[in-house]
């Protein structure tokens, strides 16, 4: 295999000549770029452009079809990523990632999740045995190593107060951020997260831009970035890639790229010919930044996809307006097929509500349609088996009447809106798809699952 990025000490990451197939589906076709040390690097794209597939390779999830993934680390050890399993990768490579949908242990506390993501030292220092364990110095000064990494994290993260709780009971921001700790615990060099900021509203979103600044300027740690929403990553990011259809469409500072009209085409999903005139138009609206060009232009496509679709309800194409939240929303909402994409050249199936559209205008809060005065026959299936749902949650849904797998797996949409005001979840039940893990739940007969006390997952 040719190279044709030459060693750049500079860079901690080069991704050269990277191909992913799945079948006949070319997620990404001959991708080159590079991640400088020290530097928060964003890959975005519309939906499946093929921004995981590239995560899922660098982290050893995937084999790639074909390429080369470099990782340098500060000491000069370089590692060929493709060629590693993903428990060596975290290890020996220093690569961590978040995934697009959380995955912590809902069931742990705060503070055990991130110490589980220390299991490796701790395990070591044990000698692996119950001896190691029941209080050996080395283990005991591991231990405390341990829980002073954690508490350092959890003070970053502002959560010092929620470390006993467990984790499924954080709001979403904070669950966002508690990944990225417990990623950060592992001492990463280089640090994958993928879509952090989905989901979040203003203030959450702000937080974590901060954190991503602190975690690169104070650890030195590089990031590597994937969002779907434009306006986030602008803010933050020292270099932009772009990729549409798993190639590379543009590669520079946020500025080039946001008025790249290739990018603003691909977010669009308009033919390029027709950025021209979509950027006349908005110039003529008086728009001239081209990030609120998108987003204007955005709108408009939101309203030629409601008149294609009107049996879409309007309130889940059209985010409340006015809040960054809402001005976000559209955004990621144009990278769905938007109404001009030629019949047959769909980016996929039309996903409107992606980004969490917060319910505007009469809301029916509290009036779940299959609520239930008491469980059918006394006793109540084990909710917090749905990942997302913690105890806390599971007390506050059967409160409100709701006991039983099936009755989540039978939830219509003013049902999860709902839920989600009382339990001000904001997004999060189509996000952790509820639904779908209620109903696998119901078909397998998970009847309260017989568990020893104290049992986490
Ligand atoms: N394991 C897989 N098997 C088959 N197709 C996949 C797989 N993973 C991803 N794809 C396809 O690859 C393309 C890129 O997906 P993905 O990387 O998830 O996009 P993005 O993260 O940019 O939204 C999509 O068409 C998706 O359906
Ligand atoms: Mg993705």
């Amino acid at each position: 295999m040719v190279s044709e990025v030459h060693n750049n000490p500079a860079a901690i990451l080069r991704v050269e000549r990277l191909s992913m197939k799945f079948g006949g589906l070319i997620a990404i076709n001959d991708l080159n770029f590079e991640a400088k040390r020290g530097a928060i690097t964003a890959l975005i794209g519309p939906n499946g452009a093929g921004k995981t597939t590239v995560f899922n390779c660098i982290t050893g999830f995937y084999k790639p079809t074909e390429g080369m993934l470099t990782m340098t680390r500060q000491n000069g050890e370089e590692y060929l990523l493709e060629r590693m399993a993903d428990f060596v990768i975290t290890k020996k490579a220093k690569v961590a990632r978040t995934f697009q949908n959380i995955r912590l242990f809902s069931g742990l506390t705060v503070l055990e999740n991130l110490l589980v993501a220390q299991h490796n030292p701790l395990m070591l220092s044990s000698g692996f045995t119950v001896l190691g364990l029941l209080g050996f110095p080395t283990y005991k000064k591991a231990a405390a190593d341990a829980i002073e990494k954690a508490r350092f994290w959890l003070e970053k993260i502002n959560l010092v107060d929620r470390a006993d709780d467990p984790a499924g009971d954080l709001p979403y921001g904070a669950q966002r951020r508690l990944e990225i700790a417990r990623a950060m615990c592992t001492d990463p060099e280089l640090l994958c997260l993928d879509e952090p900021a989905a989901g979040l509203n203003a203030r959450e979103s702000a937080e974590l831009n901060k954190l991503l600044l602190d975690i690169r300027d104070e650890t030195g740690t590089s990031i590597l970035l994937i969002e779907h929403d434009m306006s986030v990553v602008m803010e933050i990011s020292d270099h932009v890639v772009v990729l549409e259809y798993g190639t590379k469409i543009s590669d520079g500072t946020p500025e080039s790229v946001k008025n790249d009209p290739k990018v603003i085409a691909a977010y669009l999903g308009v033919e390029d010919e027709e950025v021209v005139e979509l950027i006349e138009q908005a110039e003529a609206a008086g728009v001239d930044d081209i990030t609120a060009a998108v987003d204007l232009l955005s709108t408009e496509a939101l309203h030629e996809i409601e008149e294609a679709h009107p049996e879409m309800a309007p309130t889940a194409l059209i985010p409340a307006t006015g809040t960054p939240k809402a001005k976000r929303a559209r955004t990621a909402v144009a990278g769905a097929p938007a109404a001009k994409t030629a019949p047959g050249k769909s980016r996929g199936a039309p996903t409107p509500a992606r980004t969490p559209v917060k319910p505007t205008g009469a809301t029916k809060a509290g009036v779940i349609s299959n609520a239930l005065p008491e469980p059918r026959g006394g006793k109540a299936d084990k909710l917090i088996l749905i990942q997302g749902i913690g105890p806390v949650n599971e007390r506050k849904l059967n409160e409100h009447g709701i006991f039983h797998f099936d009755q989540i797996a039978a939830w219509k949409k003013a049902d999860i809106i709902a839920a989600e005001i009382y339990l001000d979840f904001d997004g999060r039940i189509a996000r952790e798809d509820w639904i779908g893990q209620a109903k696998r739940l119901a078909r397998e007969g998970r009847t309260p699952a017989p568990r020893k006390t104290g049992g986490a997952k």
